[in-house]
């Protein structure tokens, strides 16, 4: 395993709802560096809920972490702020709440942040037809 490259060296997940969150612990499981989105909060440290939704994830039965120290490998962020953490990732999960105009608006906000080579996946309920809907001109699966 040591000298072999892997595949995604970074990854991001926008949203750290139910799925967001425990989608980044699975990554961060596996060894691969995760940036974990959410939305800024109004007052105080704007990475608030983001690292509410990373504490959560240690208060969670059964753990979705392999062990909780690996909280470590995710990186807390924020759309107001951290858009340009997405540049070096090699696999983006979008997994916002279930609203098409939301979607489309977090996908306008973070086109000019997908590198060429990236993986864009949406972790979306409403699949084909959404997939369909969006302007993105990179591949998304
Ligand atoms: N929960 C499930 O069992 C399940 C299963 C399969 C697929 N999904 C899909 O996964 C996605 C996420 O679902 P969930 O259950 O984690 O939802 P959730 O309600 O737990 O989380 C929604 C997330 O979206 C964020 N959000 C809200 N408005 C936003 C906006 N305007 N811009 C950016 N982010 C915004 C919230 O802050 C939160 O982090 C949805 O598309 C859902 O259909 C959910």
């Amino acid at each position: 395993m040591k000298n072999q490259t892997k595949l995604v060296r970074r990854a991001a997940v926008l949203g750290a709802g139910v799925m967001g969150a425990q989608i980044a612990a699975h990554l961060v499981n596996s060894g691969i560096e995760t940036v974990l989105f959410e939305l800024a909060a109004k007052e105080g440290d704007p990475n608030t809920m983001v690292k509410k939704a990373i504490a959560g994830l240690k208060k969670l039965k059964p753990s979705p972490l392999g062990f909780s120290q690996v909280t470590k490998l995710i990186i807390p962020a924020n759309y107001d702020q951290h858009l340009h953490l997405l540049d070096d990732c090699d696999l983006i999960i979008e997994a916002i709440g279930e609203r098409m105009d939301w979607k489309k608006d977090l996908y306008d906000k973070i086109e000019n942040h997908i590198g060429e080579n990236a993986i864009l996946a949406t972790n979306t309920s409403g699949g084909i037809v959404f997939v369909a809907s969006i302007s993105l001109t990179h591949r998304a699966i």
